[in-house]
C-alpha cells in the first residue's frame, strides 16, 4: 500500500532521513522507534507531504506521490497527527472536528447538519462528547491527544500516521489511547504507522517495528525480535529494558 524508496532529507549539514526504504501492506500496524533526533518525525513529514525529499520516491496505492502537495495526499487518504498538537486552541473540541470534515469535503458535498452529526459521532467514539463545547486550550493533554486522533480519523484516512500519541500521559491514559488506536484500526480498516517512545505500550500494540538511528533504518522486524536486536539495544533501548 505504501512504498518508500531511498528516501533522503537533509537540513543543512544534517541528514535527517538517510536512504530509507520499506514497504507497508494494507492493514498493517507498524511502530516507528528510535532515539531523539533519529529522523522519525521527518519521515512522517515526508510521507504526509509536509516536507519534500531531496532524494527518493514515495508510492501510495501504486501512485507516485513524491511531488504531490500535502492537502492532495490527505484527499488520497493519508492523515497524520502531530508530535506537537496542531489542534486549534481557541476553537472548541466540536469545531476542531467539524472544520476537518468541512475541509475534507471542500465544504461542498456535505451540509452543516451532516458535518455536525458526523463530528458528534467521532467525538463520541473517543469519549469526548461531553467535552464538545470546551475550548481546546482548556482540555487536559489526555483529551487533546484523543481530539487529535478524532480529527485525523474524521478525514476518513486509509493510512494514519501517528507522531507520539502517548507522550505526557500516565500509564492508565496511555493504555486507553493505545486500545483506542487498535480499535479504530479494526473498525475503520486502517493502516497505521505509529511513532512512539513509550515502548512498553507500543510493543504490545503493533505487529512490526521499524527502528531509525541517525536517519538510517537499522531494523525492521517483529517487536519480539527488535528488543533482542543488539544494534537496536545499543542505539536506543538499552540493556535494562529488555
Ligand atoms: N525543520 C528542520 N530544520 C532543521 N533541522 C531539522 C528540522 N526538522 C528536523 N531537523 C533535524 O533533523 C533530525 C531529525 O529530527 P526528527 O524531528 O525527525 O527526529 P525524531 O526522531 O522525530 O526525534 P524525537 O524523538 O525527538 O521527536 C534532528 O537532528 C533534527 O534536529
Ligand atoms: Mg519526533
Amino acid at each position: 500500500m505504501l512504498k518508500v524508496e531511498n528516501l533522503t532529507k537533509r537540513f543543512g549539514g544534517i541528514i535527517a532521513v538517510n536512504d530509507v526504504s520499506f514497504e507497508i501492506e494494507k492493514g498493517e500496524i507498524v511502530g516507528l522507534i528510535g532515539p531523539n533526533g533519529a529522523g522519525k518525525s521527518t519521515l512522517i513529514n515526508l510521507i504526509s507531504g509536509f516536507y519534500k525529499p531531496d532524494k527518493g520516491k514515495i508510492v501510495f496505492e501504486g501512485k507516485d506521490i513524491t511531488k504531490i502537495e500535502m492537502f492532495k495526499r490527505a484527499k488520497l487518504g493519508i492523515a497524520r497527527t502531530f508530535q506537537n498538537s496542531r489542534i486549534v486552541s481557541n476553537m472548541t473540541a466540536l469545531m476542531n472536528v467539524l472544520y476537518a470534515i468541512i475541509g475534507r469535503e471542500n465544504g461542498e458535498n456535505i451540509s452543516l447538519h451532516e458535518a455536525y452529526v458526523e463530528s458528534i459521532y467521532y467525538l463520541d467514539l473517543f469519549g469526548l462528547l461531553k467535552k464538545r463545547d470546551i475550548l481546546a486550550s482548556d482540555l487536559p493533554i489526555y483529551e487533546l491527544r484523543l481530539l487529535e486522533l478524532a480529527r485525523a480519523l474524521a478525514l476518513r484516512p486509509k493510512i494514519l500516521l501517528i507522531d507520539e500519541a502517548l507522550a505526557g500521559l500516565n500509564p492508565v491514559e496511555a493504555e486507553n489511547v493505545s486500545k483506542l488506536i487498535n480499535r479504530i484500526k479494526e473498525e475503520f480498516n486502517l493502516t497505521i504507522i505509529w511513532v512512539e517512545h513509550v515502548l512498553k505500550v507500543l510493543m504490545r500494540s503493533v505487529e512490526r517495528v521499524l527502528v531509525m538511528h541517525y536517519g538510517k533504518l537499522i531494523a525492521d522486524s517483529t517487536p519480539a525480535e527488535v528488543v533482542r536486536n543488539q544494534q537496536v539495544i545499543d542505539a536506543y533501548i538499552g540493556e535494562e529494558a529488555v
